[in-house]
């Protein structure tokens, strides 16, 4: 049997292989371009823009846990205008699908940046970021209540033709409505999911150990979650799903594929070993060549109950 093929499209987005990395976890690219082949990558999810740019919270902004990290960055960043000038001329000097994951304060917010970016060459896709736990007005607000979260896509949706992917909270009471919700509106994937609200205190002082109080844990330790998340919107929608939650191992990534996902993300695993994703692709190719399957595809869903 010649070697399995772990290219995809997914979206109408072509990827050389389904690993890619998550929102947040890899920069705008030039901050990991000597350590990772950028071109080797699925494709390069940038962390979130907004129409302006933002400082972000206070520190400290992230704190360590067992099994995981929290951090309450606060979706920093250089506005659309710094993205497009600063970054993306520097991304498309890579073989690799650009998506760009966006949030606002306002639904206005969300389009307004939906529109700036898509009249731009150079990104294959926009991810809403209606999930971050991290800021007082907007993203998570957009995330957790089905009416702000349909207005929001809609929105999004009038004013783009890039294929759109909600990134989806991981704290909603019924993921599944959510991902009907997305779908109905003309969402092409969804992203799931986002951290997981988490709080750490130093009991010597009494204090929170981020500045915000609360942050998003990511890691290992929200993977069983993540995969069982992915399972229940696999059920829901047709859509593609993008896995993400902990991912470190091929292993971790395939138990994503079996629940459903039709491709995966790699965020906290980055910060440890930006070459993670890397591995994690080729783990995935020896997996698919043990079970004898021609293609990720043959083994996404496969969850035998
Ligand atoms: O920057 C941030 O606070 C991002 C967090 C998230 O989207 O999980």
């Amino acid at each position: 049997m010649s070697a399995p093929d772990l290219s995809i499209t997914l979206a109408g987005i072509r990827m050389k292989n389904p690993v890619m990395v998550a929102s947040g976890t890899f920069g705008y690219g030039p901050e990991y371009a000597d350590l990772v082949d950028l071109s080797q990558l699925g494709a390069m999810v940038v962390k979130g823009i907004s129409t302006e740019p933002w400082q972000g919270n206070q520190t400290p902004r992230t704190v360590e846990v067992a099994s995981g990290l929290i951090n309450a960055i606060g979706l920093q960043n250089p506005g659309a205008e710094g993205f497009l000038q600063t970054y993306l001329p520097f991304l498309r000097n890579y073989d690799v699908p650009v998506i760009v994951n966006i949030w606002g304060r306002t639904v206005e917010e969300y389009a307004a940046v939906a529109a700036r970016l898509s009249a731009a060459e150079g990104i294959a896709a926009l991810e809403l970021n209606v999930s971050c736990p991290n800021i007082k007005e907007g993203s998570k607000s957009f995330g957790s209540n089905a009416d702000m979260f349909r207005r929001v896509i809609a929105a999004t949706r009038a004013v783009t033709k890039l294929p759109l992917i909600p990134k989806l909270a991981p704290d909603v009471f019924r993921i599944a409505e959510f991902a009907r919700l997305a779908e109905a509106e003309g969402a092409d994937a969804l992203a799931i999911a986002n951290s997981v609200p988490a709080m750490a205190i130093d009991i010597e002082t009494r204090r929170p150990k981020l500045a915000n109080i609360t942050g998003g844990l990511s890691g290992p330790a929200i993977r069983p979650i993540a995969v069982r998340l992915v399972w229940e919107a696999a059920k829901a929608v047709q859509i593609p799903i993008i896995g993400m939650g902990g991912i470190y191992t091929a292993a971790d990534a395939v138990e994503f594929f079996i629940a459903g996902a039709s491709a995966v993300a790699v965020g906290t695993a980055n910060f440890l070993e930006p070459a993670t994703p890397l591995t994690v692709a080729a783990g995935l190719r020896d997996y698919l060549a043990r079970h004898q399957l021609g293609s990720v595809r043959e083994l996404v869903g496969t969850l035998a109950c």
